[in-house]
């Protein structure tokens, strides 16, 4: 049985030693939250906003919580969730003083007709969620989460559900020294995260370069056109190499049960499972993957 599937990541980057085991250990937590939705039933989408959700209220990984503040000391987020099955996406960029952009990003996608929202918006946006009951607020911008459910670079996710829907999200802190207002590649459709009914992927990295290949949209036209995600995540890599001469990370997944990683970077905190929670997999380093 090759579904359901997840395929969750805590970020690419220079890691220092001492933080990649907590951080492996966040990132597995949040892989075992999303795929216990899955496998009771719930959608990819639930899945992948509760998984990130962990990830963006652990405090060990740059997303939420744990992000790092920007040259001014203020934590901007971006984040976005995308839904594979209708390419509908909702996003949130440049967010702060909310723990939680993921789940606000989903209510953008939801509950209203737009899919991104920037500047003061963000927080009319915010209270809107609150006031319809769409998340409960526990603290001054610290929303509960919605499931029950218990900082390198970007996190994300790829999530495939038992009706084999794709949904990926992307959330983030950002680089290193952004200035107030920058936005990165986690809330841009294609860029930092993409599926459709075929695939689903999602990037980590500087988010400048990852822009300029669209990473996440060109790896999944790899798989489209019949490359094994694995194939199609290590070419993405090297077409943002060779264009950039960047470094990021891309995780991959389709509803087969397939999936990738690839990263030119050291390290890239990541688990998989599939079908079974038995068959999961942990890869931190960029050789411990096995490549094509
Ligand atoms: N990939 C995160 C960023 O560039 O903001």
């Amino acid at each position: 049985m090759n579904l359901p599937a997840i395929i969750v990541h805590g970020g690419a980057g220079d890691w220092k030693e001492d933080r990649l085991p907590p951080a492996l250990e966040e990132v597995e937590k949040a892989a075992k939250i999303g795929f216990r939705i899955l496998k009771n039933g719930g959608s990819a989408l639930d899945a992948a906003e509760a998984c990130t959700f962990h990830m963006e209220g652990c405090g060990k990984l740059n997303a939420g919580l744990g992000a790092r503040p920007n040259r001014d000391g203020v934590q901007e987020l971006d984040a976005m969730i995308i839904d594979g099955a209708n390419l509908r996406s909702g996003a949130v960029m440049a967010v702060t003083g909310i723990q939680h952009p993921i789940s606000l990003a989903r209510f953008a996608m939801e509950k209203t007709s737009h899919s991104q929202f920037a500047g003061d918006g963000v927080k009319k946006l915010y209270e809107k969620m609150l006031s319809e009951g769409y998340r409960r607020e526990i603290s001054p911008g610290v929303t509960a989460s919605s499931f029950n459910a218990q900082a390198g670079d970007t996190v994300g996710c790829v999530t495939i559900d038992l009706n084999s829907h794709i949904a990926a999200t992307s959330s983030t802190g950002g680089i290193p020294d952004k200035m107030a207002g920058r936005v990165g590649d986690s809330s841009i459709f294609g860029a930092g995260a993409y599926a459709d009914d075929i695939c689903g992927a999602t990037a980590t990295g500087w988010g400048e370069h990852i822009i300029r290949v669209l990473l996440c949209r060109t790896v999944v036209s790899y798989v489209e056109e019949g490359a094994d995600p694995q194939a199609a995540a290590e070419r993405g890599i090297g077409l943002l190499q060779s264009k950039t001469g960047s470094q990021a990370g891309v995780v991959v997944a389709d509803p087969n049960g397939r999936y990738g990683l690839a990263m030119n970077t050291k390290a890239m905190p990541t688990v998989v499972i599939v079908g079974n929670v038995n068959s999961i997999r942990r890869f931190v380093y960029a050789k411990d993957v096995p490549t094509c």
